[in-house]
């Protein structure tokens, strides 16, 4: 038998978005994302949830020190995501049409160099609302 142990941290955020491409029509946006595609926007408060595997340090009896997660989310994502329009304001998001699908994939990038020092990125969750949630991980 083979297992794998993981720790996982969760964090929070506040955005706004509107899912829509600019390149298609407004009927066309409209069908495709519904009212996810209003010209406003609107607002999330979103988790990430981070999953990281590694060996576990028999002095500590931990992977890595959860503090240490916590503080590669908020730098490399949260700091830059949080309370701002994710169509417009953060850098490593222009471009992408801000489905829940693509922030993970995004976030992903961000944080696998980020944790490589001390832990293998396993998975990354962006939980939109309570229904919806897109994950990316290793297969
Ligand atoms: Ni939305």
């Amino acid at each position: 038998m083979t297992e794998r142990l993981t720790i996982t941290r969760r964090a929070t955020f506040a955005a706004a978005h509107r899912l829509y491409r600019s390149e298609w029509s407004d009927e066309q946006n409209f069908q495709i994302f519904g009212p996810c595609a209003n010209p406003g926007g609107h607002g999330h408060n979103y988790v990430l949830e981070v999953t990281v595997g590694g060996s576990l340090d028999p002095d500590t009896g931990m992977i890595a020190d959860l503090k240490w997660l916590k503080q590669i989310m908020e730098r490399h994502v949260i700091d830059l995501v949080d309370h701002r329009n994710l169509n417009t304001d953060v850098e490593f998001l222009r471009e992408l049409n801000p489905t829940a699908e693509n922030l993970a994939c995004a976030f992903w990038r961000r944080l696998v160099g980020a944790v490589a020092e001390k832990a293998q990125l396993v998975r990354v969750v962006v939980i939109e609302t309570e229904n919806n949630r897109a994950t990316v991980e290793e297969i």
